[in-house]
């Protein structure tokens, strides 16, 4: 069965739904060979956009789309540039393998077929190579097509390079960077401090790429999309949206439950009770996370899904009887953890579901 709210994949051409001033925005950057760096919350959208953006321009541009989710050292990123590049040709196996033939200079290439999907993809293979034959490699490659084609590359989980520290990634894709033409850079990426640090004065990326922050879906939008197949009003989309708070993922969440629970006509009740069951899926999950905190820290998280800001009053001290010494290291490495962040004066907890699961604690 397939449900028409995608919420733990990413969406498909027909899935997709509103985003037209980001697709403009990524249109006039593209055009021009412009970079940009994307950042949001979490779970916002980042990737669906680019991916959509992608599917959309595949004739006009060559669009490379490469994750750094989980690379673990210089080399596996540079492989990973280059496996995305490899498979980012459209035509026949037999023309690709041959133009990245005449393309690279040191890396080697061989078909693989995936034993499940049946689907080839191209593989690099650099086994003999060091790190900067691979990135010189992949870079002169782009040199070479750019001239012919204009290109796009996107890099998402940018903030990764951030985890490698045996060399200076952020310097050494500038002095490429810099140095290109027909070639646009996306960035995309969520972890904001990783990020912006990146990207601030005096950093070698600094004034490299524009930044866009992406905001939530709109209202409107999801309105407009959800009642081709639910019967439901826009003040209940409304208070979805305001549950979710603004978080794509979950909105998602809980429209595909009312979906598949198919029932009249959507209220607050059945809102409800699909929130209810998204947090008690998550529920023995969570009870783990929540136990690889200290005591002081699980004290800190409580205040923060609850309190957001403020929380350092004399009442809250009280009430949870902690120290304000106390309360400021233990937020300090919940911040270092991930699991809070920050907008101006206000914590939240990025993962909205996890934050509601806190809230009722
Ligand atoms: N415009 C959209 N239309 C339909 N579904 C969307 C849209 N944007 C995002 N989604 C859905 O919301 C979920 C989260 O989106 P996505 O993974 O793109 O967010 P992200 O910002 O890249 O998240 P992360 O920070 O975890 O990388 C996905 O399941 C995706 O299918
Ligand atoms: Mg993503």
């Amino acid at each position: 069965m397939h449900s028409p709210f995608p919420y733990d994949r990413l969406s498909t051409l027909e899935e997709f739904f509103g985003r037209e001033e980001e697709l403009e925005k990524l249109s006039s950057i593209v055009k021009y060979s412009n970079n940009l760096l994307i950042h949001s919350k979490r779970r916002m959208g980042k990737s669906s956009l680019i991916n959509y953006f992608f599917e959309q321009h595949k004739e006009d541009y060559l669009c490379i789309y490469v994750d750094i989710f989980d690379i673990t050292s210089k080399e596996h990123f540079a492989h990973s540039l280059l496996k995305a590049f490899s498979n980012s040709h459209k035509s026949d196996i037999k023309t690709t393998i041959k133009n990245l033939t005449s393309l690279f200079k040191r890396v080697r290439i061989e078909p693989a077929i995936d034993p499940i999907t049946l689907e080839y993809s191209i593989k690099p293979i650099v086994a003999t190579l060091s790190f900067e034959e691979m990135m010189d490699d992949f870079f002169n490659s782009l040199d070479t097509l750019s001239k012919s084609r204009q290109i796009v590359l996107a890099i998402d989980e940018f903030q990764q390079i951030a985890n490698i520290t045996d060399v200076k990634l952020d310097a050494i894709l500038r002095k490429y960077i810099q140095n290109r033409e027909n070639i646009s850079y996306i960035f995309l990426g969520s972890k904001r401090h990783m990020l912006t640090s990146l990207f601030e004065y005096k950093a070698p990326l600094y004034e490299l790429a524009s930044h866009y922050e992406l905001q939530p879906l709109k209202v409107d939008a999801i309105y407009e999309y959800a009642k081709r197949f639910l019967d439901l009003d826009a003040d209940m989309v409304t208070y979805i949206y305001e549950k979710s708070d603004g978080e794509t993922k979950m909105v998602q969440n809980i429209l595909h439950l009312l979906y598949i629970n198919k029932k009249e006509k959507i209220s607050k009740e059945l809102i409800d009770e699909a929130i209810k069951e998204i947090l008690n899926s998550k529920d023995s999950s969570y009870k783990i996370i929540f136990d690889t905190l200290s005591n002081n820290q699980k004290i800190a998280l409580k205040i923060v899904g609850k309190h957001k800001r403020g929380f350092f009053a004399a009442p809250i001290l009280n009430e949870y009887n902690i120290k304000k010494q106390t309360l400021q290291s233990a937020i300090d490495a919940l911040f270092k953890k991930e699991f809070i962040d920050k907008d101006g004066d206000k914590y939240f907890i990025p993962d909205r579901s996890l934050e509601l699961w806190v809230e009722n604690l």
